[in-house]
Protein backbone atom coordinates (compact mmCIF):
# COMPACT_ATOMS: atom_id res chain seq x y z
CA UNK A 1 0.00 0.00 0.00
CA UNK A 2 2.80 2.39 0.61
CA UNK A 3 3.30 2.71 -2.75
CA UNK A 4 0.11 4.24 -3.18
CA UNK A 5 0.23 6.59 -1.01
CA UNK A 6 2.21 9.94 -1.55
CA UNK A 7 2.13 13.84 -0.50
CA UNK A 8 -0.16 15.34 -3.46
CA UNK A 9 1.21 18.74 -4.45
CA UNK A 10 -1.11 21.61 -3.32
CA UNK A 11 -2.96 23.43 -5.85
CA UNK A 12 -3.03 27.47 -5.39
CA UNK A 13 -4.39 28.47 -2.51
CA UNK A 14 -5.08 24.20 -1.77
CA UNK A 15 -3.72 22.06 1.00
CA UNK A 16 -1.42 19.56 0.45
CA UNK A 17 -2.05 16.19 1.92
CA UNK A 18 -0.35 12.74 1.90
CA UNK A 19 -3.58 10.75 0.57
CA UNK A 20 -3.90 7.45 -2.02
CA UNK A 21 -4.42 9.09 -5.23
CA UNK A 22 -5.13 7.28 -8.77
CA UNK A 23 -1.35 7.89 -9.38
CA UNK A 24 2.04 9.44 -8.59
CA UNK A 25 2.21 12.50 -11.29
CA UNK A 26 1.17 14.81 -8.33
CA UNK A 27 -2.27 15.61 -9.71
CA UNK A 28 -4.36 17.33 -7.01
CA UNK A 29 -7.90 15.32 -6.84
CA UNK A 30 -10.88 18.14 -7.78
CA UNK A 31 -11.35 19.25 -4.24
CA UNK A 32 -7.81 20.56 -4.00
CA UNK A 33 -8.28 23.00 -6.48
CA UNK A 34 -11.55 24.31 -4.98
CA UNK A 35 -11.92 27.95 -3.26
CA UNK A 36 -14.77 29.93 -2.58
CA UNK A 37 -16.41 31.79 -5.57
CA UNK A 38 -14.66 29.70 -8.41
CA UNK A 39 -17.11 28.87 -11.40
CA UNK A 40 -17.87 27.61 -13.95
CA UNK A 41 -20.63 28.89 -17.04
CA UNK A 42 -23.51 27.59 -17.73
CA UNK A 43 -26.32 29.71 -20.18
CA UNK A 44 -28.75 27.74 -18.92
CA UNK A 45 -28.06 28.85 -14.65
CA UNK A 46 -28.27 32.41 -16.10
CA UNK A 47 -31.71 31.97 -18.25
CA UNK A 48 -33.82 30.45 -15.75
CA UNK A 49 -35.63 32.58 -13.24
CA UNK A 50 -36.15 31.07 -9.80
CA UNK A 51 -40.35 31.59 -10.36
CA UNK A 52 -40.39 29.08 -13.42
CA UNK A 53 -38.53 26.30 -11.40
CA UNK A 54 -41.10 26.47 -8.55
CA UNK A 55 -43.56 26.43 -11.24
CA UNK A 56 -42.59 23.52 -12.80
CA UNK A 57 -41.82 21.74 -9.36
CA UNK A 58 -43.57 20.63 -6.61
CA UNK A 59 -42.15 22.58 -3.60
CA UNK A 60 -41.55 19.31 -1.31
CA UNK A 61 -38.91 18.41 -4.45
CA UNK A 62 -37.07 21.93 -4.18
CA UNK A 63 -33.84 22.46 -2.78
CA UNK A 64 -33.73 24.27 1.02
CA UNK A 65 -30.00 24.72 2.16
CA UNK A 66 -27.50 25.75 -0.91
CA UNK A 67 -26.17 23.07 -2.80
CA UNK A 68 -22.33 22.22 -1.39
CA UNK A 69 -20.49 21.50 -4.64
CA UNK A 70 -16.65 22.07 -5.17
CA UNK A 71 -16.06 25.27 -6.28
CA UNK A 72 -13.64 24.78 -9.07
CA UNK A 73 -13.23 27.61 -11.92
CA UNK A 74 -13.88 25.92 -16.04
CA UNK A 75 -10.32 26.21 -16.46
CA UNK A 76 -8.96 23.78 -13.39
CA UNK A 77 -12.49 21.98 -14.30
CA UNK A 78 -11.10 21.46 -17.72
CA UNK A 79 -7.66 20.82 -17.13
CA UNK A 80 -8.07 18.15 -14.30
CA UNK A 81 -10.53 15.80 -16.02
CA UNK A 82 -8.41 16.02 -19.47
CA UNK A 83 -5.07 15.26 -17.55
CA UNK A 84 -6.98 12.13 -15.73
CA UNK A 85 -8.40 10.49 -18.89
CA UNK A 86 -5.00 10.93 -20.41
CA UNK A 87 -3.94 8.32 -18.01
CA UNK A 88 -6.38 6.03 -18.92
CA UNK A 89 -6.21 2.93 -21.29
CA UNK A 90 -8.78 2.32 -23.40
CA UNK A 91 -9.83 0.42 -26.46
CA UNK A 92 -9.55 3.28 -28.54
CA UNK A 93 -5.82 3.32 -27.91
CA UNK A 94 -4.27 0.03 -28.25
CA UNK A 95 -4.81 -3.60 -27.79
CA UNK A 96 -6.86 -4.56 -25.01
CA UNK A 97 -6.89 -8.66 -24.80
CA UNK A 98 -8.58 -9.17 -21.59
CA UNK A 99 -10.12 -12.83 -22.07
CA UNK A 100 -13.85 -13.22 -21.63
CA UNK A 101 -14.66 -9.41 -21.54
CA UNK A 102 -14.22 -8.85 -25.46
CA UNK A 103 -12.97 -5.49 -25.72
CA UNK A 104 -12.88 -5.17 -29.24
CA UNK A 105 -12.64 -2.10 -30.67
CA UNK A 106 -16.16 -0.02 -31.10
CA UNK A 107 -16.83 1.88 -34.69
CA UNK A 108 -17.13 5.37 -34.67
CA UNK A 109 -20.53 5.47 -36.99
CA UNK A 110 -22.37 3.57 -33.76
CA UNK A 111 -21.45 6.62 -31.73
CA UNK A 112 -23.05 9.29 -34.58
CA UNK A 113 -26.22 7.47 -34.88
CA UNK A 114 -26.51 7.73 -31.06
CA UNK A 115 -24.88 11.03 -31.48
CA UNK A 116 -28.28 11.74 -34.08
CA UNK A 117 -30.81 13.67 -32.38
CA UNK A 118 -33.99 12.47 -33.97
CA UNK A 119 -32.89 9.48 -31.50
CA UNK A 120 -31.22 10.91 -28.30
CA UNK A 121 -33.41 13.67 -27.40
CA UNK A 122 -36.83 11.35 -27.59
CA UNK A 123 -38.36 10.56 -24.04
CA UNK A 124 -39.29 7.48 -23.24
CA UNK A 125 -42.48 8.50 -21.73
CA UNK A 126 -43.57 9.97 -24.90
CA UNK A 127 -46.78 8.73 -26.31
CA UNK A 128 -46.39 5.65 -29.22
CA UNK A 129 -47.61 7.77 -32.13
CA UNK A 130 -44.75 9.93 -31.68
CA UNK A 131 -41.95 7.57 -31.36
CA UNK A 132 -43.06 5.30 -33.90
CA UNK A 133 -39.19 4.99 -35.13
CA UNK A 134 -37.93 4.02 -32.36
CA UNK A 135 -40.71 1.51 -31.58
CA UNK A 136 -39.87 0.28 -35.18
CA UNK A 137 -36.10 0.24 -34.75
CA UNK A 138 -36.71 -2.03 -31.10
CA UNK A 139 -38.99 -4.46 -32.94
CA UNK A 140 -36.55 -5.08 -35.68
CA UNK A 141 -33.63 -5.45 -32.99
CA UNK A 142 -35.55 -7.72 -31.36
CA UNK A 143 -35.96 -9.98 -34.66
CA UNK A 144 -32.44 -9.91 -35.53
CA UNK A 145 -31.27 -11.08 -32.05
CA UNK A 146 -33.76 -13.95 -32.59
CA UNK A 147 -32.51 -14.84 -35.94
CA UNK A 148 -28.87 -14.01 -34.84
CA UNK A 149 -29.66 -16.66 -31.56
CA UNK A 150 -32.06 -19.29 -33.00
CA UNK A 151 -34.65 -17.95 -30.35
CA UNK A 152 -38.60 -16.73 -30.93
CA UNK A 153 -38.90 -13.76 -28.86
CA UNK A 154 -36.53 -11.33 -26.81
CA UNK A 155 -36.30 -8.49 -24.12
CA UNK A 156 -34.23 -5.53 -24.53
CA UNK A 157 -34.43 -4.17 -20.87
CA UNK A 158 -31.02 -6.15 -19.24
CA UNK A 159 -28.63 -3.36 -18.95
CA UNK A 160 -25.81 -5.88 -18.90
CA UNK A 161 -25.14 -9.65 -18.86
CA UNK A 162 -25.08 -9.95 -15.36
CA UNK A 163 -28.88 -8.56 -15.16
CA UNK A 164 -29.34 -10.42 -18.26
CA UNK A 165 -28.71 -13.53 -16.29
CA UNK A 166 -31.10 -12.98 -13.47
CA UNK A 167 -33.97 -11.59 -15.80
CA UNK A 168 -33.01 -15.35 -17.47
CA UNK A 169 -33.03 -17.01 -13.85
CA UNK A 170 -36.28 -14.92 -13.06
CA UNK A 171 -37.81 -16.63 -16.46
CA UNK A 172 -36.66 -20.22 -15.39
CA UNK A 173 -38.41 -19.57 -11.71
CA UNK A 174 -41.63 -18.17 -13.35
CA UNK A 175 -42.05 -21.32 -15.78
CA UNK A 176 -41.44 -23.99 -13.08
CA UNK A 177 -43.72 -22.30 -10.84
CA UNK A 178 -46.38 -22.09 -13.39
CA UNK A 179 -46.02 -25.97 -13.84
CA UNK A 180 -45.65 -26.20 -9.78
CA UNK A 181 -42.23 -27.82 -10.64
CA UNK A 182 -40.13 -28.34 -7.25
CA UNK A 183 -36.80 -27.27 -8.33
CA UNK A 184 -33.90 -25.66 -6.04
CA UNK A 185 -31.05 -26.45 -8.01
CA UNK A 186 -29.06 -24.98 -10.92
CA UNK A 187 -25.74 -26.36 -12.14
CA UNK A 188 -22.91 -24.18 -13.82
CA UNK A 189 -19.44 -25.83 -14.66
CA UNK A 190 -16.29 -25.36 -12.79
CA UNK A 191 -15.29 -22.90 -15.69
CA UNK A 192 -18.04 -20.51 -15.32
CA UNK A 193 -17.85 -16.37 -14.57
CA UNK A 194 -17.98 -15.63 -11.17
CA UNK A 195 -21.81 -13.46 -11.93
CA UNK A 196 -23.24 -17.01 -12.70
CA UNK A 197 -23.40 -18.52 -9.07
CA UNK A 198 -24.28 -14.97 -8.20
CA UNK A 199 -27.46 -14.51 -10.35
CA UNK A 200 -27.76 -18.24 -9.37
CA UNK A 201 -28.37 -17.16 -5.90
CA UNK A 202 -30.23 -14.07 -6.39
CA UNK A 203 -32.43 -15.35 -8.25
CA UNK A 204 -33.44 -17.76 -5.37
CA UNK A 205 -31.71 -21.45 -6.39
CA UNK A 206 -28.64 -23.06 -4.51
CA UNK A 207 -25.62 -23.87 -7.00
CA UNK A 208 -24.26 -27.03 -8.15
CA UNK A 209 -21.13 -27.36 -10.07
CA UNK A 210 -19.94 -29.55 -12.68
CA UNK A 211 -16.83 -30.30 -13.08
CA UNK A 212 -14.55 -30.13 -16.82
CA UNK A 213 -12.60 -33.47 -17.74
CA UNK A 214 -9.47 -33.62 -19.37
CA UNK A 215 -10.84 -32.09 -23.06
CA UNK A 216 -11.44 -28.79 -21.25
CA UNK A 217 -15.12 -30.20 -21.97
CA UNK A 218 -18.30 -29.93 -19.62
CA UNK A 219 -17.55 -33.53 -18.06
CA UNK A 220 -20.94 -35.80 -18.81
CA UNK A 221 -20.47 -38.66 -16.25
CA UNK A 222 -20.12 -35.49 -13.82
CA UNK A 223 -23.45 -34.20 -14.86
CA UNK A 224 -24.91 -37.42 -14.98
CA UNK A 225 -24.57 -37.53 -11.21
CA UNK A 226 -25.80 -34.33 -10.45
CA UNK A 227 -29.42 -34.91 -11.76
CA UNK A 228 -32.30 -35.23 -10.30
CA UNK A 229 -35.67 -33.81 -10.16
CA UNK A 230 -34.92 -30.62 -8.28
CA UNK A 231 -32.60 -29.36 -11.33
CA UNK A 232 -33.89 -26.43 -12.71
CA UNK A 233 -31.39 -25.89 -15.04
CA UNK A 234 -27.96 -25.41 -16.51
CA UNK A 235 -26.07 -22.42 -17.23
CA UNK A 236 -23.07 -22.77 -19.67
CA UNK A 237 -21.42 -20.46 -22.61
CA UNK A 238 -20.38 -22.13 -25.68
CA UNK A 239 -17.66 -21.54 -26.04
CA UNK A 240 -16.66 -22.07 -22.87
CA UNK A 241 -14.60 -19.51 -20.63
CA UNK A 242 -11.58 -22.42 -21.44
CA UNK A 243 -12.08 -21.26 -25.33
CA UNK A 244 -12.95 -24.35 -26.26
CA UNK A 245 -16.33 -25.32 -28.07
CA UNK A 246 -18.67 -27.76 -25.85
CA UNK A 247 -18.42 -30.26 -28.64
CA UNK A 248 -21.65 -32.32 -26.44
CA UNK A 249 -23.84 -29.68 -26.16
CA UNK A 250 -26.40 -31.79 -27.58
CA UNK A 251 -26.23 -34.70 -25.21
CA UNK A 252 -26.21 -31.80 -22.61
CA UNK A 253 -29.35 -30.61 -23.45
CA UNK A 254 -30.99 -33.51 -23.54
CA UNK A 255 -30.05 -34.97 -19.86
CA UNK A 256 -31.04 -31.44 -18.54
CA UNK A 257 -34.67 -31.97 -20.57
CA UNK A 258 -34.79 -35.05 -19.23
CA UNK A 259 -35.43 -34.02 -16.11
CA UNK A 260 -37.48 -30.81 -16.80
CA UNK A 261 -34.57 -28.76 -16.52
CA UNK A 262 -34.02 -25.48 -18.84
CA UNK A 263 -30.71 -24.56 -20.34
CA UNK A 264 -29.48 -21.12 -20.05
CA UNK A 265 -26.86 -19.58 -22.58
CA UNK A 266 -24.04 -17.50 -20.90
CA UNK A 267 -23.85 -14.83 -24.64
CA UNK A 268 -20.79 -14.06 -23.06
CA UNK A 269 -18.83 -15.70 -25.86
CA UNK A 270 -21.48 -15.63 -28.60
CA UNK A 271 -18.90 -13.71 -30.71
CA UNK A 272 -16.92 -16.55 -31.20
CA UNK A 273 -19.56 -18.26 -33.04
CA UNK A 274 -22.05 -15.50 -34.81
CA UNK A 275 -23.51 -17.02 -38.22
CA UNK A 276 -22.34 -20.44 -37.58
CA UNK A 277 -24.29 -22.41 -35.09
CA UNK A 278 -27.03 -20.72 -33.00
CA UNK A 279 -27.71 -21.72 -29.18
CA UNK A 280 -31.23 -21.97 -29.96
CA UNK A 281 -30.32 -24.80 -32.62
CA UNK A 282 -27.70 -26.32 -29.62
CA UNK A 283 -30.92 -26.73 -27.46
CA UNK A 284 -30.98 -23.62 -25.32
CA UNK A 285 -34.08 -22.34 -23.86
CA UNK A 286 -32.89 -18.65 -22.57
CA UNK A 287 -29.86 -16.58 -23.73
CA UNK A 288 -28.47 -13.44 -23.09
CA UNK A 289 -26.44 -11.69 -25.45
CA UNK A 290 -23.43 -8.99 -23.93
CA UNK A 291 -24.30 -6.49 -26.76
CA UNK A 292 -21.11 -4.46 -25.72
CA UNK A 293 -18.86 -7.73 -26.66
CA UNK A 294 -20.33 -9.15 -29.50
CA UNK A 295 -21.81 -6.36 -30.97
CA UNK A 296 -19.19 -3.76 -30.17
CA UNK A 297 -21.22 -1.18 -27.74
CA UNK A 298 -19.53 0.42 -25.11
CA UNK A 299 -18.70 -1.38 -22.23
CA UNK A 300 -19.18 1.66 -20.31
CA UNK A 301 -17.24 0.32 -16.48
CA UNK A 302 -20.22 -1.15 -15.32
CA UNK A 303 -22.99 0.84 -17.23
CA UNK A 304 -24.65 1.67 -19.16
CA UNK A 305 -24.74 -1.68 -21.43
CA UNK A 306 -26.98 -3.89 -22.80
CA UNK A 307 -27.78 -7.43 -22.18
CA UNK A 308 -30.75 -8.74 -23.57
CA UNK A 309 -32.23 -11.78 -23.41
CA UNK A 310 -34.10 -13.66 -26.14
CA UNK A 311 -35.83 -17.10 -25.52
CA UNK A 312 -37.57 -20.09 -27.11
CA UNK A 313 -41.43 -20.81 -27.46
CA UNK A 314 -42.10 -21.86 -24.35
CA UNK A 315 -40.87 -18.92 -22.55
CA UNK A 316 -42.40 -16.18 -24.10
CA UNK A 317 -45.14 -15.29 -21.87
CA UNK A 318 -43.28 -15.10 -19.00
CA UNK A 319 -40.89 -12.03 -20.35
CA UNK A 320 -40.57 -9.07 -18.87
CA UNK A 321 -42.99 -5.82 -20.12
CA UNK A 322 -44.51 -3.89 -21.75
CA UNK A 323 -42.71 -5.00 -24.91
CA UNK A 324 -42.49 -2.82 -27.85
CA UNK A 325 -44.55 -4.62 -30.12
CA UNK A 326 -45.66 -4.48 -34.14
CA UNK A 327 -49.52 -4.40 -34.11
CA UNK A 328 -49.70 -4.11 -37.66
CA UNK A 329 -48.09 -2.90 -40.99
CA UNK A 330 -46.15 0.21 -40.06
CA UNK A 331 -48.21 0.47 -36.82
CA UNK A 332 -46.05 -0.01 -33.19
CA UNK A 333 -47.05 0.05 -29.56
CA UNK A 334 -46.85 -1.77 -26.27
CA UNK A 335 -48.32 -4.84 -25.11
CA UNK A 336 -46.84 -7.16 -21.50
CA UNK A 337 -46.78 -11.23 -21.88
CA UNK A 338 -49.57 -12.58 -20.33
CA UNK A 339 -47.37 -14.10 -17.22
CA UNK A 340 -44.98 -11.68 -17.39
CA UNK A 341 -42.11 -11.43 -14.38
CA UNK A 342 -42.43 -7.39 -14.49
CA UNK A 343 -40.16 -4.79 -15.23
CA UNK A 344 -36.51 -5.42 -15.04
CA UNK A 345 -35.27 -2.20 -16.00
CA UNK A 346 -36.74 1.19 -16.57
CA UNK A 347 -38.15 1.23 -20.00
CA UNK A 348 -36.37 -0.19 -22.85
CA UNK A 349 -32.68 -0.84 -20.83
CA UNK A 350 -30.51 2.00 -22.62
CA UNK A 351 -31.97 2.55 -25.87
CA UNK A 352 -28.88 4.42 -27.23
CA UNK A 353 -26.44 1.27 -26.77
CA UNK A 354 -29.17 -0.79 -28.60
CA UNK A 355 -29.04 1.49 -31.45
CA UNK A 356 -25.71 1.15 -31.55
CA UNK A 357 -25.87 -2.51 -31.77
CA UNK A 358 -28.46 -2.39 -34.47
CA UNK A 359 -26.37 -0.22 -36.55
CA UNK A 360 -23.39 -2.80 -36.11
CA UNK A 361 -25.80 -5.59 -37.26
CA UNK A 362 -27.04 -3.98 -40.43
CA UNK A 363 -23.98 -2.46 -41.51
CA UNK A 364 -22.49 -6.26 -41.26
CA UNK A 365 -25.04 -7.81 -42.34
CA UNK A 366 -25.21 -11.88 -41.87
CA UNK A 367 -22.00 -12.30 -44.19
CA UNK A 368 -20.07 -9.60 -42.30
CA UNK A 369 -21.28 -11.11 -38.63
CA UNK A 370 -19.82 -14.71 -39.65
CA UNK A 371 -16.73 -12.91 -40.77
CA UNK A 372 -16.02 -11.55 -37.43
CA UNK A 373 -16.25 -14.92 -35.94
CA UNK A 374 -13.89 -16.25 -38.57
CA UNK A 375 -11.24 -13.12 -37.49
CA UNK A 376 -12.09 -13.15 -33.38
CA UNK A 377 -11.16 -17.38 -34.19
CA UNK A 378 -8.12 -16.91 -36.61
CA UNK A 379 -6.78 -14.16 -34.42
CA UNK A 380 -6.43 -16.21 -31.26
CA UNK A 381 -5.48 -19.03 -32.79
CA UNK A 382 -2.77 -17.17 -34.37
CA UNK A 383 -1.79 -16.17 -30.96
CA UNK A 384 -1.70 -19.46 -29.74
CA UNK A 385 0.22 -20.98 -32.43
CA UNK A 386 3.01 -18.05 -31.94
CA UNK A 387 3.02 -18.04 -28.35
CA UNK A 388 2.76 -21.42 -27.70
CA UNK A 389 6.66 -22.47 -27.66
CA UNK A 390 7.31 -20.05 -25.23
CA UNK A 391 4.06 -20.42 -22.89
CA UNK A 392 2.29 -23.23 -22.29
CA UNK A 393 -1.72 -23.68 -23.27
CA UNK A 394 -3.88 -24.75 -20.47
CA UNK A 395 -5.68 -27.00 -23.41
CA UNK A 396 -3.22 -27.61 -26.20
CA UNK A 397 -6.15 -28.03 -28.98
CA UNK A 398 -7.54 -25.54 -31.66
CA UNK A 399 -9.11 -22.90 -29.19
CA UNK A 400 -11.79 -20.58 -30.21
CA UNK A 401 -12.03 -16.74 -29.86
CA UNK A 402 -9.64 -16.78 -27.03
CA UNK A 403 -7.08 -18.68 -25.56
CA UNK A 404 -6.02 -20.01 -21.87
CA UNK A 405 -2.37 -20.39 -20.97
CA UNK A 406 -0.76 -21.30 -17.95
CA UNK A 407 2.39 -19.39 -16.47
CA UNK A 408 2.56 -22.96 -14.04
CA UNK A 409 5.86 -23.77 -15.06
CA UNK A 410 7.40 -20.72 -15.47
CA UNK A 411 6.32 -19.95 -11.58
CA UNK A 412 7.87 -23.12 -10.58
CA UNK A 413 11.03 -22.70 -12.24
CA UNK A 414 11.65 -18.43 -12.54
CA UNK A 415 9.11 -17.49 -9.73
CA UNK A 416 7.75 -15.72 -13.05
CA UNK A 417 3.83 -15.93 -12.01
CA UNK A 418 1.14 -14.86 -14.51
CA UNK A 419 0.58 -11.71 -12.44
CA UNK A 420 4.16 -10.17 -13.39
CA UNK A 421 3.89 -10.91 -17.20
CA UNK A 422 0.23 -8.83 -17.02
CA UNK A 423 2.28 -6.17 -14.83
CA UNK A 424 4.92 -6.41 -17.30
CA UNK A 425 2.64 -6.12 -20.37
CA UNK A 426 1.68 -2.55 -18.87
CA UNK A 427 4.62 -1.01 -19.82
CA UNK A 428 4.89 -2.26 -23.27
CA UNK A 429 1.97 -0.41 -24.28
CA UNK A 430 -0.67 -3.33 -23.78
CA UNK A 431 -3.91 -3.41 -21.94
CA UNK A 432 -3.21 -7.09 -19.50
CA UNK A 433 -4.82 -10.34 -20.57
CA UNK A 434 -7.16 -11.72 -18.02
CA UNK A 435 -5.10 -13.77 -15.24
CA UNK A 436 -6.39 -16.17 -12.73
CA UNK A 437 -9.34 -16.84 -14.28
CA UNK A 438 -11.19 -19.67 -15.05
CA UNK A 439 -9.80 -20.65 -11.57
CA UNK A 440 -9.54 -24.67 -12.76
CA UNK A 441 -6.32 -23.35 -14.30
CA UNK A 442 -3.26 -22.46 -12.50
CA UNK A 443 -1.49 -19.06 -13.14
CA UNK A 444 -3.96 -18.81 -16.20
CA UNK A 445 -3.57 -15.47 -18.56
CA UNK A 446 -6.34 -16.07 -21.06
CA UNK A 447 -5.81 -13.81 -23.58
CA UNK A 448 -8.80 -12.47 -26.52
CA UNK A 449 -6.93 -10.43 -29.17
CA UNK A 450 -10.28 -10.22 -30.73
CA UNK A 451 -11.10 -10.03 -34.47
CA UNK A 452 -10.11 -5.92 -34.72
CA UNK A 453 -6.65 -6.23 -33.95
CA UNK A 454 -4.47 -6.33 -37.02
CA UNK A 455 -1.58 -9.16 -37.52
CA UNK A 456 1.12 -6.35 -36.76
CA UNK A 457 -0.29 -6.06 -33.17
CA UNK A 458 -0.82 -9.51 -32.48
CA UNK A 459 3.03 -9.93 -33.55
CA UNK A 460 4.61 -7.36 -31.32
CA UNK A 461 2.26 -8.39 -28.38
CA UNK A 462 3.42 -11.64 -28.76
CA UNK A 463 7.03 -10.42 -28.86
CA UNK A 464 6.66 -8.55 -25.63
CA UNK A 465 5.43 -11.64 -23.68
CA UNK A 466 8.67 -13.47 -25.49
CA UNK A 467 10.37 -10.24 -23.80
CA UNK A 468 8.89 -10.59 -20.53
CA UNK A 469 10.08 -14.25 -20.12
CA UNK A 470 13.16 -14.32 -21.11
CA UNK A 471 13.99 -10.99 -19.36
CA UNK A 472 12.86 -13.08 -15.99
CA UNK A 473 15.26 -15.48 -16.36
CA UNK A 474 18.17 -12.92 -15.69
CA UNK A 475 16.33 -10.21 -13.70
CA UNK A 476 13.45 -11.45 -12.07
CA UNK A 477 13.56 -8.47 -9.82
CA UNK A 478 13.06 -5.88 -12.84
CA UNK A 479 9.94 -7.81 -14.27
CA UNK A 480 8.57 -8.20 -10.03
CA UNK A 481 8.84 -4.07 -10.05
CA UNK A 482 7.08 -3.72 -12.99
CA UNK A 483 4.87 -1.66 -14.17
CA UNK A 484 6.88 1.67 -14.36
CA UNK A 485 5.64 3.59 -17.01
CA UNK A 486 1.74 3.76 -15.92
CA UNK A 487 0.43 6.34 -13.47
CA UNK A 488 -0.11 3.65 -10.98
CA UNK A 489 2.56 1.02 -10.17
CA UNK A 490 2.30 -1.97 -8.74
CA UNK A 491 0.11 -2.17 -5.60
CA UNK A 492 -1.10 -4.03 -2.73
CA UNK A 493 -3.98 -5.82 -4.41
CA UNK A 494 -5.14 -7.94 -1.75
CA UNK A 495 -5.10 -4.83 0.86
CA UNK A 496 -7.09 -2.65 -1.64
CA UNK A 497 -9.43 -5.35 -1.97
CA UNK A 498 -9.98 -5.41 1.35
CA UNK A 499 -9.34 -2.01 2.61
CA UNK A 500 -10.93 -0.24 -0.11
CA UNK A 501 -10.93 3.62 0.12
CA UNK A 502 -13.70 4.61 -2.28
CA UNK A 503 -14.41 8.32 -1.51
CA UNK A 504 -12.41 11.27 -0.52
CA UNK A 505 -13.49 11.65 2.64
CA UNK A 506 -13.00 7.90 3.01
CA UNK A 507 -9.32 8.55 2.48
CA UNK A 508 -8.30 11.36 4.30
CA UNK A 509 -10.40 10.15 7.42
CA UNK A 510 -8.66 6.82 7.09
C1 LIG B 1 -18.54 -15.52 -19.32
C2 LIG B 1 -19.15 -14.23 -18.81
N1 LIG B 1 -20.42 -14.26 -18.33
C3 LIG B 1 -21.02 -13.15 -17.87
C4 LIG B 1 -20.37 -11.94 -17.83
C5 LIG B 1 -21.07 -10.74 -17.26
O1 LIG B 1 -21.36 -9.80 -18.26
P1 LIG B 1 -21.50 -8.23 -17.92
O2 LIG B 1 -20.11 -7.75 -17.64
O3 LIG B 1 -22.08 -7.64 -19.15
O4 LIG B 1 -22.39 -8.10 -16.73
C6 LIG B 1 -19.03 -11.85 -18.29
C7 LIG B 1 -18.29 -10.57 -18.24
O5 LIG B 1 -17.14 -10.45 -18.54
C8 LIG B 1 -18.42 -13.03 -18.81
O6 LIG B 1 -17.17 -12.99 -19.28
Amino acid sequence: MSDTVFKIKAAPGGKASSIPLMGNDGEPTIFEYAKPGRKSYNLLDQKLPTGELNDLLPASYLRVNKLELTEVSERDLVGHFTRLTHRQYSVDLGAYPLGSCTMKYNPKFCDELAFMSSFNTCHPSAPEAVVQGWLELMVNLEEALCEITGMKAATLQPAAGAQGELTGLLLMRAWHDDRSHNKTTIIIPDTAHGTNPASVTLGGYKVKTVGTNEKGLVDIESLKSLLDDEVAGIMLTNPNTLGLFEEEIQEVASLIHSVDGLLYYDGANLNAILGKVRPGDMGFDIVHLNLHKTFATPHGGGGPGAGPVAVSERIIDFLPGPKPTRLGTNSYGYTTPIKSIGRIHSWHGNALVLLRAFGYILFHGSEGLEKISEMAVLNANWLKRRLEDTITPAYNRPVMHEVVMTAQDLAKDHNLKALDIAKALLDEGFHAPTIYFPLLVHEALMFEPTETESLDTLEALARSVEKIIAQSKTNIDDIKSAPRNTPVQRVDEALAARKLLATYDAAINK
